[in-house]
């Protein structure tokens, strides 16, 4: 996505430091400072115009929110979205930060186990067999998250594109890593309301197009409780069944 620069953008983001991180690096290691407390830290990266990181902080106050991208105008209209959802909806921005910055050098901003949950949504896809390595869900990005993701870490995946969808599978499983909640049409029963809309799935979805998403499970913690989860769900299942067939 290119967007120019308009006047004046520069100086719009420097006036809101609370909301608009523009030297991220130098909170490396330091996030839970900068948010001063120690509730997990969910990041979206590529946030677009922020509606979805916007919607999610406001509806989640003790989880900590950071919306990452490279553009100053995105960054400028996503604080102007936080700002009118708080006027709408109440509650405070201290929870959100916007920070300005290339998802290439992630780990420039982040430290080792710094971050409970990645969410990736609507990642460009870089069609061309050639730029598979832009590809945010390829290997070499995907070992940075782990890295940067601690023991209950986990990456939310959402896109439109199928065949970006089939190499993040791959990706993934070709990492090892455990996938659940997998979904080749997201919204088949109508819009999932458990779950906040980007602006590019709000599009594509009333264009009918079919939403595939993933959640991957990265840290030690996040597997147990994910595995426990199937366990109890295994019991409940066999005790409908018990139920439902009368002994003789
Ligand atoms: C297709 S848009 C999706 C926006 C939003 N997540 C949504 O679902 O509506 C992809 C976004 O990722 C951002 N992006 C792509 N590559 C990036 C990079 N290397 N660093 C930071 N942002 C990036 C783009 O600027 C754009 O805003």
């Amino acid at each position: 996505m290119r967007l120019r620069g308009r006047k004046g953008i520069r100086e719009a983001l420097e006036a809101q430091p609370d909301l608009i991180i523009l030297n991220p690096a130098a909170y490396k290691g330091k996030w839970k400072e900068l948010f001063g407390n120690d509730r997990p830290i969910h990041v979206e990266l590529g946030m677009g115009k922020g509606r979805f990181i916007s919607q999610l902080s406001s509806l989640n106050p003790d989880i900590n929110y950071i919306g990452v991208d490279m553009y100053d105008e995105l960054m400028r209209r996503a604080a102007e979205k936080a700002q009118h959802s708080r006027e709408e909806n109440g509650g405070s921005l201290d929870n959100l930060k916007l920070a300005l910055f290339n998802i290439e050098k992630i780990e420039e901003i982040f430290d080792s186990n710094e971050l409970e949950r990645v969410y990736l949504n609507f990642s460009d896809p870089w069609p061309k067999k050639r730029h598979a390595r832009r590809r945010l869900t390829h290997f070499g990005f995907v070992r940075k998250y782990i890295d940067i993701l601690n023991d209950d870490g986990q990456i939310h995946f959402k896109t439109d594109s199928r065949s970006l969808f089939e190499f993040s599978l791959n990706s993934f499983a070709d990492m090892g890593l455990r996938m659940r909640n997998i979904s080749l049409d997201l919204h088949a029963d109508g819009p999932r309301t458990d779950l906040v809309m980007t602006e590019y799935e709000t599009k594509f979805h009333e264009k009918g197009m079919n939403i595939y998403r993933v959640e991957v499970v990265i840290g030690q913690n996040a597997l147990n409780t994910h595995l426990h989860q199937l366990e109890l769900q295994e019991k409940r299942d066999s005790e409908e069944l018990k139920k439902e067939t009368p002994e003789d």
